[in-house]
């Protein structure tokens, strides 16, 4: 599908739009503007498309990713919207402002796009083009920055391609970012909001709509750089030791590949392929699964240490602690 003789740059007119948003439903990758800077799109409700996307963007973690809507009233279905929200969604919606809110019970969104976490980030973007692929896809579209990890967000389409080259199915070309900086994250799964990540939209402008905010992390810690970091992060309750070669009285196992280990109370296999995509689509919903008081504990098969089995190894390190 991309040529190798260049980038997958494509200009935004609705005809590409059109085929952009039939890309995301189809489980595939599309960089796009917004106002802020170019994210890389996939359908959130599709894990294995939000696991390609890890991938793509060869982060070494699973960070929670800000999940785009077209307004409040699509963010109902995803999120417990409460007053601070609708207030803030009035008044900055559609804009450059990320709010983080508990899910809803039913949320449809894969738990690899909230790396496993009980809240969710969602934010309306403020561009034609943008929310032309919202209603094409007809689906959330989860999107971090659309570049390689530890690399500045791009603000042009030839910066995604520059950094993504063929790892992107589609960079459909909107011209530059109107903003140029990545949207404030707000914090409102707490009664005091606090700011995780400054943005276009200040503490000062928040505080104007919702009453003062909760002191923001010290300086070079405002964001939580990584699922890690965040005290809300799921844990499991049961012990989980990673690198089972044998499984111990009463354990479950968290399997990997064609060959579980025998004798377990409970299985779940990651991937009974050996697919790393699938393992990561699977991880946090299988984590939750094994994760109950009648068994002993949980025996996690070894995964191997590459792509996005890094990512993967990360998270059940953490887990393991
Ligand atoms: O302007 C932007 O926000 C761009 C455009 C594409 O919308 N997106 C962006 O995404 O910058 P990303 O993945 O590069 O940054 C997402 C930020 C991270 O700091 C992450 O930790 C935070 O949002 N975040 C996402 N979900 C979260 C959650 N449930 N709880 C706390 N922080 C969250
Ligand atoms: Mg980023």
């Amino acid at each position: 599908m991309n040529p190798a003789a260049g980038p997958p740059i494509e200009t935004a007119t609705a005809a590409a739009i059109d085929r952009a948003g039939a890309l995301i439903r189809n489980g595939r990758l599309v960089a796009f503007p917004t106002e802020t800077v170019y994210g890389l799109g996939a359908d959130a409700t599709n894990g294995t498309a939000v696991a390609a996307l890890f991938e793509a963007k060869d982060r070494p973690q699973f960070n929670p990713l800000i999940v785009h809507v077209p307004g409040l009233m699509s963010a109902f279905r995803l999120v417990e919207v409460d007053g601070r929200c609708e207030r803030l969604a009035a008044r900055f919606w559609p804009g450059a402002l990320t709010m983080v809110l508990p899910r809803s019970p039913d949320c449809p969104v894969s738990e690899l796009a909230c790396a496993g976490l009980e809240t969710l980030a969602v934010r309306a973007p403020d561009h034609a083009v943008a929310q032309g692929l919202l209603a094409t896809s007809g689906c959330p579209i989860a999107a971090p920055s659309a570049n390689l990890s530890g690399e500045v967000s791009p603000t042009t389409a030839r910066h995604v391609a520059v950094s993504l080259g063929d790892r992107v199915d589609m960079v459909l070309d909107g011209g530059p970012c109107r903003v140029g900086i990545e949207s404030t994250v707000l914090d409102l799964s707490a009664r005091r909001a606090r700011i995780l990540r400054p943005g276009g939209i200040t503490a000062e402008d928040i505080a104007d709509v919702i009453g003062p905010l909760a002191a923001a992390a010290p300086e070079g810690a405002a964001a939580p750089a990584s699922p890690g970091m965040l005290e809300s992060h799921y844990a499991t309750y049961l012990a989980l030791r990673t690198d089972a070669t044998e499984l111990r009285p009463g354990e479950a196992l968290l399997a990997f590949g064609p060959e579980p280990l025998e004798g377990a109370v409970e299985v779940q296999n990651l991937s009974p392929a050996g697919d790393l995509i699938e393992a990561a689509a699977n991880l946090f919903a299988m984590m939750r699964l094994l994760d109950r008081p009648e068994h002993s504990g949980i025996a996690v098969m070894k995964v191997p240490d590459e792509g996005l089995g890094r990512a993967i190894n990360d998270r059940l390190r953490r887990a393991a602690h």
